[in-house]
């Protein structure tokens, strides 16, 4: 069995994060959503991974080279423009060669990984196997309605009436019959082949496709909210591990992981939170489910529920920075001197929200 990565896309709903970077290499407690999907494929004992990239290859390639780091050997398979998931699905047939796999959303994140269920279709019994999860946001993914006897009767992209409150997780299993379903199936009407319509086929032509509902977390991280809700979950399960340097009016709470080469001075660190390399932290508060990554200061200010990219900054700013997400080498800082005006250079698409 191989798996199939799905990491090209444009990250549009996470601009301008995304502008400068592949949204499946945003961190999630330090560490990039698409580190995590090859950790549960490789876990599951799945060691030949097939990667569609898109206009982000040359940052995503960068990042995962050629597996060898986690014991995985990938195969990049560009895909000139995003048309579609099922589009991806059949420009990887060649790779394929005959072999089951699973296919993963590089964006989406699965708390538990997927061994079990992996374990599940290699029993066998079906041609695909297909993960669904009760959501309460139906119309934002692909939905299933079931039949009485728990079958699947049908499968719709994003409607605006959904017939039921199960959400399609980015998580496929497939034998190779899906090339006959992506290969006959037409664009949808946004342009793209959606693989829900070749699911749909395959349960139309009297191919076994099995629901397998998930009680788990799952996260699809397209939006902020949803990055900063994985973020969440992400570091209530991290351990503790010191690397730096606290001094002694400082005082850490809780579970906080902190890297080599940074420094904390006369602050409060109430976990769980992750700090990276080489940070400054003085005179500060790192409230819980914050993520620092490498290179950062936050000095005389208050952060929670945030994630920093490498190198941002937070000075001196005397109030809570919540709910946030900043990009590498981005500052907040207070100025002194007159006007006392809130003065901002933004990127395009960039948000603040002054409360
Ligand atoms: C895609 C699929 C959708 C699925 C979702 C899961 O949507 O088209 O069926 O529910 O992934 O993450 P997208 O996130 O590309 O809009």
């Amino acid at each position: 069995m191989k798996a199939l990565i799905l990491a090209g896309g444009t990250g549009s709903r996470l601009r301008p994060i995304t502008f400068t970077r592949a949204k499946q290499l945003v961190p999630v407690a330090n560490k990039p959503i698409l580190f995590y999907a090859i950790e549960s494929i490789r876990d599951a004992g799945i060691t030949d991974i097939g990667v569609i990239v898109g206009d982000t290859a040359d940052e995503v390639m960068a990042a995962l080279g050629d597996g060898s780091k986690w014991g995985v050997s990938i195969t990049y398979i560009p895909q000139d423009a995003p048309l579609g998931l099922a589009h991806a699905v059949k420009i990887a047939e060649d790779y394929m060669a005959g072999d089951s796999f699973v296919m993963y959303l590089g964006d989406n994140l699965i708390a538990n990984g997927i061994t079990a269920l992996i374990d599940e279709f290699r029993a066998g019994g079906c041609n695909a196997q297909i993960l669904l999860a009760h959501v309460p946001n139906a119309s934002q993914f692909g939905v299933a309605e079931l039949a009485a006897d728990g079958t699947i009767k049908r499968l719709i992209e994003k409607p605006v009436d959904p017939p039921s409150d199960l959400a399609l997780v980015g998580v496929y299993l497939f034998d190779s019959e899906v090339f006959k379903a992506v290969n006959a199936i037409e664009p949808s009407p946004r342009g793209e082949l959606e693989i829900t319509d070749a699911i749909q086929w395959l349960v139309d032509n009297d191919y076994t496709v099995r629901p397998h509902i998930i009680t788990g977390w799952w996260k699809d991280t397209g939006r902020l909210d949803d990055m900063l809700e994985a973020n969440r979950i992400m570091l209530d399960m991290i351990v503790s591990e010191m690397h730096g340097e606290v001094d002694a009016s400082t005082r850490v709470h809780g579970r906080v992981k902190v890297g080599v080469g940074t420094t904390i001075v006369n602050s409060v660190v109430r976990g769980p939170a992750v700090i990276g390399e080489g940070c400054v932290i003085r005179d500060a508060y790192i409230g819980p489910y914050s993520s620092i990554h490498d290179g950062c200061a936050v000095i005389g200010s208050e952060i929670e529920h945030s994630i920093l990219l490498p190198r941002a900054r937070v000075e001196n700013i005397g109030r809570r920075l919540a709910d946030s997400l900043m990009g590498c080498d981005a500052v907040v800082r207070r100025a002194d001197g007159v006007p006392a005006a809130t003065r901002v250079m933004l990127g395009d698409k960039s948000e603040v929200e002054i409360v």
